[in-house]
């Protein structure tokens, strides 16, 4: 949720930080603050809103100090504040945490009994008071924070330093993420790994549990109990610059325009084009068999879960094998039927997301296989399942997720195609023609993001509307709700997605001459049932914007706009429909001037239930 930075070494520190945090700003953006050891004694600025407040803050009141931490917040507990803001000092404490420390009123009410008085309504601040309790009862810096930490429910990632401590840095994660970059004589913390790029590609991830002991000479890890913990460094290969806008406006517009090099990525070395097949050797890791399994769950949140919808269609049509798909955030309080012979496969972007990582580990405990879908390397949610089939999008940045959104969709169709040639539904003919069709589609999104200018005429003319409609029939209706979710997160736009056959089951009461009815129509077998839907939105005034591969006759007399896409085939027409609908969304909501990468009360991973 929140973005964390820690540095050591012999330069600024609040330099370092605030780059860092700019490059993870995306994670949370209610306020900011860095805090900085100066001549023995630790100093703090912090700020509400976006970093750029935090930057103007240190031009007139600068940080020296060449250890230092910072964080970027998105309100758990307490309004944005200043006060609110991390980091906290409590005496010689000062920590910043990305989290829920679900046991901190019980924890404050001890430390309030003891007489400490806290200056903030948040639960990290629990943290730095218990921190320094210890320290005053006499333990030292290290001994105090492991006997703090252990005394920590829920979820946590927190940095921490001390005013009287010029060589280290304490780390220490259980359910959300910290990754230590390794420098020359110069060490980084932090929540994610583009804050680091651009020092370092060496890096160490801490596991649940753990903590590591931060010094500019090297990095000390054990369990939170003071076990010593081995851990090999891995090396990352993001160029910096992908974590970069590049000479688009916003990341929302490069992310849409990265989806070709994405949808290759997240192919590459897994086709075998002749056999008709795809190799992904890291389902060897599931440990069955495709035939013990009889039922595949699929779960995710928003975006994610739009995925699964259609990794149904998917499925279903290439392995035979029956799916049911969940929000995570319903899966985990229904009681499924998990057991052996399911297999539940988890999506998520960020890998991060707690109702999701939630559901994987109900799923784990009740005996089920899980694989997850998963764009962040090493995330906890892979962490926690069987096997991971990585998308390979690369960083996505914008809040709004694009590329990640279509690399999930080809990786569930590399899984369909894999899992319906194992268990021989898909002769090795009918493979090779669906692996043909999908190396075809970054040529095809290519194609399609060159209707760019239309879609932002298109957005000029309807962008003042208060509502949208969306429609979609089949395997495109996830498209449609997809498309509205655009729409509303980024230019706050109420819309609304439907199968367009449910349209005369109510919504069609909601069509007047002001709303603007977006409809997918690629040439398939539902072409003309949809098309005779739409003339009751036409008879009722409705304006018609039509995504099609066909633009017929009968559609131009109806619809007021049309934008013909590529024909692709049926299974993979989602992914090809959803990028006029991505760019739709992106120029109503320039149109409408909202902030377009970091739309109001959205955060890009939502670490919290
Ligand atoms: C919408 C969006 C969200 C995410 C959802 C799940 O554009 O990005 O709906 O899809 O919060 O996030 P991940 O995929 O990280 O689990």
């Amino acid at each position: 949720m929140c973005g964390i930075m820690g540095y050591i070494g012999d330069r600024e520190a609040s330099r370092i930080l605030v780059d860092g945090l700019r490059r993870l700003e995306y994670r949370g953006y209610d306020s900011a603050g860095v805090a900085t050891l100066v001549n023995g004694h630790i100093e703090v600025r912090r700020t509400v809103g976006k970093l750029d407040n935090l930057e103007k803050l240190l031009a007139t009141s600068p940080l020296d100090g060449t250890i230092g931490i910072g964080h970027t917040r998105w309100a758990t507990h307490g309004p944005p504040s200043e006060q609110n803001a991390h980091p906290h000092r409590a005496g010689q404490v000062v920590v910043i945490h990305n989290g829920i420390i679900e046991n901190y009123l019980e924890l404050k009410e001890a430390l309030v009994a003891k007489g400490r008085t806290f200056h903030s309504e948040t639960d990290t601040e629990v943290i730095s008071q218990l921190i320094d309790e210890h320290m005053s009862q006499g333990l030292d810096f290290l001994a105090a924070a492991r006997a703090a930490v252990k005394q920590l429910e829920g979820s946590f990632a927190i940095v921490v330093f001390c005013d009287g401590d010029k060589s280290r840095l304490l780390t220490a994660k259980t359910a959300t993420p910290i990754v230590i970059g390794l420098g020359e004589g110069e060490n980084f913390v932090a929540s994610d790994i583009p804050a680091i790029l651009d020092h370092t590609r060496q890096v160490l991830f801490l596991e649940d549990g753990e903590m590591a002991e931060v010094t500019r000479q090297g990095v000390n890890v054990s369990t939170f109990d003071g076990e010593p913990v081995e851990r090999e460094p891995r090396r990352i290969t993001w160029d910096p610059i992908t974590a970069q806008k590049g000479g688009f406006k916003h990341f929302l517009l490069k992310e849409i325009h990265e989806q070709p090099q994405a949808l290759i990525d997240t192919m590459l070395g897994r086709i075998r084009q002749e056999e008709g097949d795809v190799w992904l050797p890291e389902l060897d890791q599931l440990g069955t068999e495709w035939s013990n399994i009889r039922r595949i769950y699929l779960t995710a949140c928003g975006t994610a879960w739009h995925a699964c919808l259609v990794g149904k269609f998917i499925l279903e049509e290439m392995a035979r094998i029956p799916v049911d798909v969940d929000y995570a955030s319903e899966l985990r309080y229904r009681k499924p039927i998990f057991g052996p012979d399911t297999m539940l496969v988890a999506v998520s972007q960020s890998g991060e997301t707690a109702d999701t990582l939630a559901a994987v580990e109900e799923a784990a405990a009740a005996g089920s296989k899980v694989l997850s879908i998963c764009n962040v390397l090493d995330a906890s949610i892979p962490r926690r399942s069987r096997a991971v089939l990585y998308t390979h999008a690369g960083p996505e940045i914008s809040v709004a997720s694009t590329k990640a959104f279509t690399t999930q969709l080809t990786a569930l169709y590399l899984l369909s195609l894999h899992v319906g040639r194992q268990l021989g539904r898909l002769d090795e003919a009918r493979g090779r023609a669906l692996v043909h069709d999908l190396v075809n589609i970054p040529s095809l999104i290519q194609e399609t993001l060159t209707r760019g200018k239309q879609l932002e005429k298109i957005a000029k003319k309807y962008g003042h509307a208060s509502d949208f409609l969306y429609l979609g029939r089949g395997i495109n209706y996830p498209i449609a709700l997809e498309g509205a979710l655009k729409l509303k997160e980024i230019s706050y736009i109420h819309a609304e997605g439907y199968p367009a056959g449910e349209m005369k089951h109510g919504p069609i009461a909601l069509i007047d001459e002001e709303l603007p009815v977006v409809v997918l129509l690629p040439r398939d077998p539902m072409y003309a049932k949809t098309l005779s839907n739409l003339k009751e939105v036409e008879a009722r005034g409705g304006r018609i914007i039509a995504i099609t591969d066909a633009p017929t006759p009968d559609l131009e007399e109806i619809a007021w706009e049309v934008v013909t896409i590529p024909r692709a085939n049926h299974m993979l027409a989602p992914i090809l429909l959803s990028i006029p609908l991505q760019m739709l969304a992106y120029y109503v909501a320039c149109y409408r001037g909202t902030d377009v990468d970091q739309p109001r009360n959205l955060a890009k991973s939502v670490t919290v239930e």
